[in-house]
């Protein structure tokens, strides 16, 4: 408290937020790897490897059974009723819907799938040439399962070459001043000079990048980014803010802000999740121990606030007896950070992440998976994309229905705690 209060003379309220986001920051580090056991949901069932097989099993049949409409075309980014109509490689999505068929490859090793992932790794590949919607940050969520994935798992040199021209491009969106990818809009456009939690998931392509040219700029430009926006999106009680916002004059902190929140200073669902994988990608890449320490607080807000069946709703202000919607797609996307943790941690913390994982998909799997496809051709119902609120800018739709992102993740948890499962991120 000290140091933060000699923070503020020193600069001014402008940074100060910034240099407390530092001071705890410092301290993580220091803490290291702080054991710890938080909520332990004692009593609830775990999914087993049998539940595991049959959902990989289902998965896999759905994406088959939808695989001709869905190969020269994409899913939309949700569905509609539960049936997601077909779309052309526009949105920031549509890497999951591949993403899943390569998934769905490694469980079958169906040759129908390999042909229709490589048919769509080929439209990346003219997406990212022609420029086609990439002037935004989210390079990492179209081409890491896509066009790295069919690299690591077949070689494939187009996909490739694809992925890291996407890393080009994601770079181009660097501020040196405040030193962070920006998410949205032209670069000089003051009302979008800032970076959003989101953008954790992206950086993998830029490690990725580096390995492969063995040019040090997209790492140095990810591990900017990632100091930058732990500092700044992370708040005193672990909760996290969607958007920050810099000062374009001088690149110090500014303000923090909701886009697909409830409301500025609530914790949006699926933000807090990108948070908790977000960390455990950090750590993956940096091996910086206050990733870890971090991680466990990020992680620990997002488990305190989980209604009773253990599936966030879109926003963790609400809980049991609120009327509102739930974003399954955040309980996924936090297994899979929990899950990607747990290789590093030690033996009993690993343990712990674990089994929490299996009771989260236990409930996904029984109360949110789809199981007949005539209700629906997705995989995991009851997700919100964008829920308007009193308090936010956001356009409503994809509330309460399957989404793309929600499937892929629910697939690769799955797929995750059926095998030692090397990364597409
Ligand atoms: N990255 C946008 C979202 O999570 O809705």
């Amino acid at each position: 408290d000290c140091i933060s209060d000699f923070a503020e003379v020193l600069c001014g309220r402008s940074c100060f937020h910034g240099i407390k986001g530092l001071i705890r920051y410092a301290q993580g580090a220091c803490a290291g790897m702080e054991r710890y056991m938080g909520k332990t949901f004692e009593g609830y069932p775990e999914i087993t490897k049998e539940e595991i097989n049959k959902a990989l099993d289902f998965c896999n049949r759905q994406i088959l059974h939808i695989l001709p409409e869905f190969t020269d075309k994409f899913q939309q980014a949700y569905s509609v009723d539960g049936f997601y109509p077909p779309i052309e490689n526009v949105d920031w999505t549509t890497g999951f819907w591949t993403g899943e068929i390569w998934l769905a490859y490694e469980y079958s090793h169906d040759e129908r799938l390999l042909k229709a992932a490589q048919v769509q790794v080929h439209d990346f590949k003219n997406r990212i040439d022609k420029k086609i919607s990439v002037d935004h940050h989210d390079m990492g969520f179209l081409y890491s399962p896509s066009c790295v994935a069919a690299y690591k798992l077949t070689g494939n040199e187009e996909g490739k070459e694809a992925a890291i021209k996407a890393a080009d491009q994601l770079i181009s969106r660097y501020q040196p001043k405040g030193k962070f990818i920006q998410a949205w809009g032209s670069m000089d456009a003051p009302e979008n000079y800032r970076l959003i939690i989101d953008c954790l998931l992206n950086l993998p392509l830029l490690y990725w990048a580096s390995e492969e040219t063995g040019d040090k700029k997209y790492r140095e430009i990810a591990e900017n980014h990632i100091h930058t926006a732990v500092a700044n999106v992370i708040r005193e009680d672990y909760s996290t803010w969607h958007t920050f916002f810099f000062n374009r004059e001088t690149g110090a902190p500014d303000h923090g802000a909701t886009c697909q929140g409830y409301r500025d200073g609530s914790a949006w669902a699926r933000g807090q999740a990108w948070g908790v994988y977000g960390l455990a990608l950090a750590y993956k890449y940096t091996r910086r121990g206050e990733y870890i320490d971090l991680f466990k607080h990020v992680t620990e807000y997002f488990l305190n606030h989980l209604p009773k069946d253990l599936i966030p709703f879109w926003d963790l202000e609400f809980t049991d007896g609120d009327d509102q919607p739930r974003d399954s797609s955040s309980a996924s996307i936090a297994a899979c950070g929990m899950l990607e943790m747990s290789k590093y941690l030690p033996e009993e913390e690993a343990a712990y992440y674990q089994s929490i994982v299996a009771k989260l998909m236990k409930s996904l799997y029984d109360n949110y998976a789809v199981k007949d496809m005539k209700k629906s051709n997705g995989l995991v119902l009851h997700s919100t994309y964008s829920n308007h609120s009193p308090y936010n800018t956001c356009n409503h739709y994809g509330v309460d229905e399957c989404n793309a992102w929600g499937d892929y993740f629910y697939m690769e948890a799955l797929t995750r705690m059926s095998k030692d499962w090397e990364l597409y991120w």
